[in-house]
């Protein structure tokens, strides 16, 4: 089925201008880039998107560092785009991830891995609803 995932490149690789190389490999799986923007996360906002794991011991770091410089988050629609992303991006630890993957390639750490990208229809959903309007998403 055709789906939409939310996913975002996060500080490190905005940092390092790596929004453009990071695109292509979505573009390059056959994911549409269907909303896109560049936004500086406040902590309050990234305690709230990451909520779910905030009783994890990296959660601190975890929004600090989401909040610490300009992230682009965008919508990504394709057939199976959920898990399709997921391929793209590899393994959450760069150090476990395939050959060819946006972790491989470009994550610093387990941390400072990139990307982050919603783990299934429900989350997508939610998550793409926390940073778009309907008006936003142009198929
Ligand atoms: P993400 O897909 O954005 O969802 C939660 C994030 O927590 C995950 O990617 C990692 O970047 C981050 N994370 C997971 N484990 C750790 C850890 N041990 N230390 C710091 N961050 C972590």
């Amino acid at each position: 089925a055709i789906e939409r995932t939310l996913s975002i490149i996060k500080p490190d690789a905005t940092r390092r201008n790596l929004t453009g190389k990071i695109n292509a490999k979505f573009e390059d799986a056959g994911l549409r880039i269907v909303a896109q923007k560049r936004i500086h996360l406040s902590l309050a906002q990234a305690q709230k998107f990451y909520a779910v794991h905030a009783e994890r011991p990296f959660f601190a770091e975890l929004t600090e560092f989401m909040a610490s410089e300009p992230v682009v988050v965008q919508v990504l629609e394709g057939e199976g785009a959920i898990a399709k992303n997921r391929e793209v991006m590899g393994a959450t630890n760069p150090a476990n991830a395939d050959a060819g993957t946006i972790r491989k390639e470009f994550a610093l750490s387990v941390g400072e891995n990139s990307v982050h990208g919603s783990d299934a229809p429900e989350t997508a959903a939610e998550e793409i609803a926390f940073f778009f309007s309907g008006l936003e998403l142009v198929g």
